[in-house]
């Protein structure tokens, strides 16, 4: 599908007054749209909610309106669990999905009242000793070997570190009974960025088919599924787009078919989301700053790889608009850089686009999820700012961007920079 902007060349000049490029902008209005697709899609279950993943957009604008369209959030850290509780976030409002977890984030979460989910059979005697087993408790499963859809392998779940073996899941939960548990829930994940609407429904298969066998082998009540993260977004506007509604279908097939003859129909169904709720409806605007000619013809941008890693970590593609160019002929090849001392710190490798020129605005698309959120300081480079561009056309800044002083906050305890960042 045609990937368009959703912001104009006119809109981005008059926020870029306001806040320099470069920056991540999202969109309000997509954000709700979507949150409301994917609450409708599951609405035939009556305990459903997605649990937004922090991790993939940190920021409490943006969690905040997750929330006024009903979401929870999934946390795996201390801080994830802290900016959650600011943004009112608490009890079952929050799926605590950790690993290799700290004794301060376990005994976090415990306090805010979170669903916990275990990684591991050692986690329950953990959580036992630095806090305390809750009535609800879930774990998480890892079936092991390869995941596949047909002929295409997925991904390779018995090279993962996470979750326990289904022996694992028993002993877990008749240990948790023991110590007082009284209802479980089941989490997996299982391929990352899935671009089909087969992979939930095919997980929820897994899953439920599982509930029943642990439930016969352990008197457990299972009163939740999470079928976690995973469901992917058109990166390239060649790709099939997945469609929420269908998947939200084929995982009522699957309930109909395995839960409910088996008397197991009051299951709610969790989500744990992060790509498909906010990776559209982000952009990182940037600004041309330089060309070069030399073997090949470069574009260097005021942003770089510390301000969206994928292309340069799993060598994503990330689409590219030249804002006020959206018509004109793509008949130019570019690599478009940033200024990181990498040669991997490219946003695009070959890439046929209309011809640029120093000073156009960029949009490259898809970032509003795993964007932001994987970014660091290499080369001393600084965090961006955020902006969501509102419902009504306005923008807000929800994220400034970071200053020297930030970068050199962390030596505030010696001599060096006492007096250079003296206010
Ligand atoms: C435990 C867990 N849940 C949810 C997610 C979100 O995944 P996605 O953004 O692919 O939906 C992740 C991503 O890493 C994860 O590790």
């Amino acid at each position: 599908m045609e990937k368009k902007p959703f912001i104009t060349l006119e809109q981005a000049q008059r926020i870029i007054e306001d806040v320099p490029t470069p920056f991540h902008i999202y969109d309000e209005k997509g954000i709700r749209e979507n949150a409301r697709r994917v609450n409708k899609a599951f609405a035939w279950n009556k305990g459903f909610k997605e649990y937004f993943a922090v991790k993939a957009t940190p920021n409490p604008y943006l969690l905040q309106i997750l929330k006024e369209e009903g979401c929870g959030v999934d946390c795996s850290s201390y801080t994830e669990l802290l900016m959650s509780e600011a943004c009112g976030f608490k009890g079952d409002d929050i799926m605590f999905s950790s690993n290799d977890t700290p004794v301060e984030d376990m005994q976090k979460a415990c306090e805010l009242g979170a669903q916990i989910n275990l990684d591991d059979l050692t986690m329950v005697d953990f959580l036992d000793r630095v806090a305390s087993v809750p009535e609800t408790i879930c774990c998480r499963f890892n079936p092991g070997g390869l995941f596949s859809l047909g002929n295409d392998i997925m991904d390779n779940p018995g090279d993962a570190k996470y979750g326990m073996t289904e022996e694992q899941m028993i002993q877990a939960y008749k240990q948790l009974m023991a110590k007082g548990a009284k209802h479980f829930g089941i989490h997996s994940f299982l391929a990352s960025n899935t671009v089909t609407n087969e992979y939930y429904p095919m997980l929820a298969g897994i899953l439920f088919r599982l509930a029943v066998r642990l439930k016969e082998a352990t008197g457990a009540h299972i009163s939740f599924i999470n079928l976690s993260g995973g469901v992917g977004i058109d990166y390239r506007p060649e790709q099939p787009c997945n469609d929420i509604m269908a998947i939200g279908e084929g995982v009522r097939r699957q309930f109909e078919e395995i839960l409910v003859p088996a008397g197991m129909g009051d299951i709610a169904i969790y989500t744990e989301m992060g790509r498909f709720m906010l990776g559209p409806y982000g952009h990182l605007v940037t600004t041309v700053l330089h060309e070069k000619h030399i073997q090949k013809e470069y574009i260097g941008v005021d942003a770089c790889a510390a301000n969206l890693m994928r292309p340069a970590m799993y060598g994503s593609y990330h689409h590219i608009t030249v804002l006020g160019k959206e018509g004109a002929p793509c008949d130019h090849k570019y690599d478009v850089t940033g200024g990181l001392c990498e040669n991997n710190d490219k946003f695009a490798v070959d890439r046929m686009l209309p011809k640029i020129d120093i000073g156009d605005i960029l949009v490259i698309h898809d970032t509003g999820a795993h964007g932001f959120s994987m970014g660091y300081n290499y080369n001393g480079k600084l965090r961006s700012a955020e902006v969501l561009l509102k419902e009504d056309g306005t923008h807000q800044l929800i994220r400034r961007a970071e200053t020297p002083e930030d970068y050199f906050a962390t030596f505030d305890f010696t001599p060096f920079f006492k007096d250079t960042f003296k206010k």
